[in-house]
């Protein structure tokens, strides 16, 4: 009896243990399927009709600039901490240049000299790059061109290519989504007298059109990465120009809109609520050779496209985006923004409208980028761009200064990616998408995917200084998925880059 009630006694606490890591591991296994339904149910968002659109479309401030002796054309540009009224009260801490919250607009003709002092007042260290711009590397504002607080950085250059919608925001690695997403960006348009006619008067039928998805946490900007991916932050309301809610009068036939996808992690799929098409004239690089009629667009991460639209007058229509495809696993669509559909921007038309200029059937001729004698290629997956996560002191490529090259990018896990490469602008091959027939620097790559790219490296070498290229989903990008290729001239060797010495100079 003893001994089999001192065996039941010695049973009796391992039953317990049993038990109550049963019961634990019922807890665990049921707080995570809750959390999941809840994650799962609670992940798509669906802003359509939801929206009133009660504020007029704020349109960036052209920015001021002055032309010097030697015909240079000089911007100041202060990057600066403020508080902006985005739909959450005035309170709300966000970061501009020159202003509150983004940045004002810069034009500059093609074949101008240009330089810009920028000017870091935002407490810690940044830079800014000219997404799009073919700049000397030196002047392109990655992340080796860091402007420490207080300090003022002067990059200048010629504006050498054709006309386009180009941007700019800070570059600093590990920190580019934060800074993005804080309100660092602006666009910089290049102009170019000898090209088509187009409406092209600012503000009134050519509008700058830059669609953020914010997230908030009480009246501040919430920096929380989206559940269950790795996409970083996704937000279930949309800015443009910063406006919440926004509405943009229409005055004239056609209204020119320059749309840059400024997200961190959210592609769109953009069309209009009442089915209206539109006009593509351009994209990353500039004018397509021939207009496009369309009535959907997709935009990832750091892409722009120009559109026409002709709002029937006394009329209004929405700018909406519906899910985007991007070619994900169910899991990671729906977590990505796949499954998402957003109200943007509602264009109200006036009852009898202006004439303004048409849009003539060719546009311009590409350049001729010649045949590619360098191949490479590029796997996209994990953080990291062929195994390899960006390091500051490595270079992973040198090209060779007046060369074409064939650059094939395959996405090789299930996330969305795209691809965007610094210096050059370059041709999508292998694709009848109207949307990829003219000059691109930023791409989608879908799961399981390969791009292939044609682009041209001219001008400007330097063995030291790298050029970037990465995935636009900003975490991503801040995660590793970066490279660095140098531009050398003929029988050059790529400079070694002294971490210590770099460190020094920041
Ligand atoms: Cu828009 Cu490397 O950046
Ligand atoms: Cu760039
Ligand atoms: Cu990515």
């Amino acid at each position: 009896m003893d001994e089999t009630g001192g065996s039941r006694r010695r049973r009796s606490p391992w039953r317990q243990v049993v038990a109550g890591v049963s019961v634990a591991a019922l807890f665990v296994v049921t707080v995570s399927v809750a959390a999941f339904v809840y994650f799962w149910v609670t992940a798509p968002v669906n802003t359509a009709g939801q929206v009133e659109f009660t504020r007029a479309l704020q349109i960036p401030e052209l920015a001021e600039s002055t032309v010097e002796a030697d015909g240079t054309r000089r911007f100041a540009l202060e990057m600066q901490t403020g508080t902006a009224d985005l739909g959450r009260g005035p309170a709300t801490q966000t970061w501009g240049v020159n202003g509150d919250y983004l940045g004002p607009t810069l034009r500059a003709d093609r074949g101008e000299p240009v330089r810009v002092d920028v000017t870091n007042e935002l407490g810690e260290v940044s830079t800014l790059h000219w997404h799009g711009m073919h700049v000397p590397a030196a002047m392109d504002g990655g992340p080796h061109q860091m402007v420490e607080p207080g300090e003022t950085w002067s990059p200048h250059w010629t504006v050498d290519q054709p006309a386009a919608t180009l941007w700019y925001h800070p570059h600093l690695h590990g920190s580019t989504a934060e800074h993005v997403y804080r309100g660092i960006a602006g666009m910089f348009y290049i102009d170019d007298p000898n090209g088509p006619v187009l409406p092209d008067r600012y503000g009134i039928d050519d509008i700058p059109v830059i669609v953020q998805d914010k997230k908030f946490d009480g009246d501040q900007l919430s920096l929380a990465d989206q559940m269950l991916s790795s996409i970083g932050i996704l937000g279930d309301e949309i800015l443009v120009n910063g406006t919440p809610g926004p509405y943009l009068d229409v005055s004239t036939e056609r209204v020119r809109l320059r749309v840059l996808n400024a997200s961190n992690a959210r592609a769109y799929d953009f069309g209009f609520d009442t089915g209206l098409t539109f006009t593509l004239i351009a994209s990353d690089g500039g004018l397509l050779p021939e207009p496009v009629e369309l009535d959907s667009l997709q935009l990832s991460p750091g892409e722009r496209a120009e559109i026409v639209v002709e709002v029937p007058p006394g009329t209004s229509t929405v700018l909406r985006s519906t899910p985007p495809d991007l070619g994900a696993d169910f899991w990671n669509s729906r977590f990505g923004g796949g499954v998402d559909t957003m109200d943007v921007l509602e264009l109200r038309s006036a009852a009898a409208l202006e004439n303004n200029p048409e849009i003539p059937r060719r546009l311009t001729e590409l350049d001729d980028l010649g045949e590619p004698t360098v191949t490479r290629s590029f796997k996209l997956s994990s953080n990291a761009i062929n195994g390899r996560a960006m390091d500051m002191t490595r270079i992973d490529a040198a090209v060779e200064v007046d060369t074409t090259e064939l650059w094939e990018v395959r996405n090789t896990d299930g996330q969305p990616h795209n691809f965007h490469v610094h210096d050059v602008q370059f041709r999508v091959l292998d694709t009848d998408d109207p949307a990829l027939s003219g000059a691109k620097d930023t791409v989608y790559v879908r799961p399981g995917e390969t791009v292939r790219l044609l682009m041209r490296f001219e001008d400007y070498t330097d063995p030291a200084v790298p050029y970037m290229f990465h995935c636009h989903v900003l975490r991503h990008e801040d995660q590793g998925m970066m490279g660095q290729f140098v531009v050398v001239g003929p029988g050059e060797r790529p400079a070694v880059i002294d971490h210590d010495a770099h460190a020094g100079h920041r």
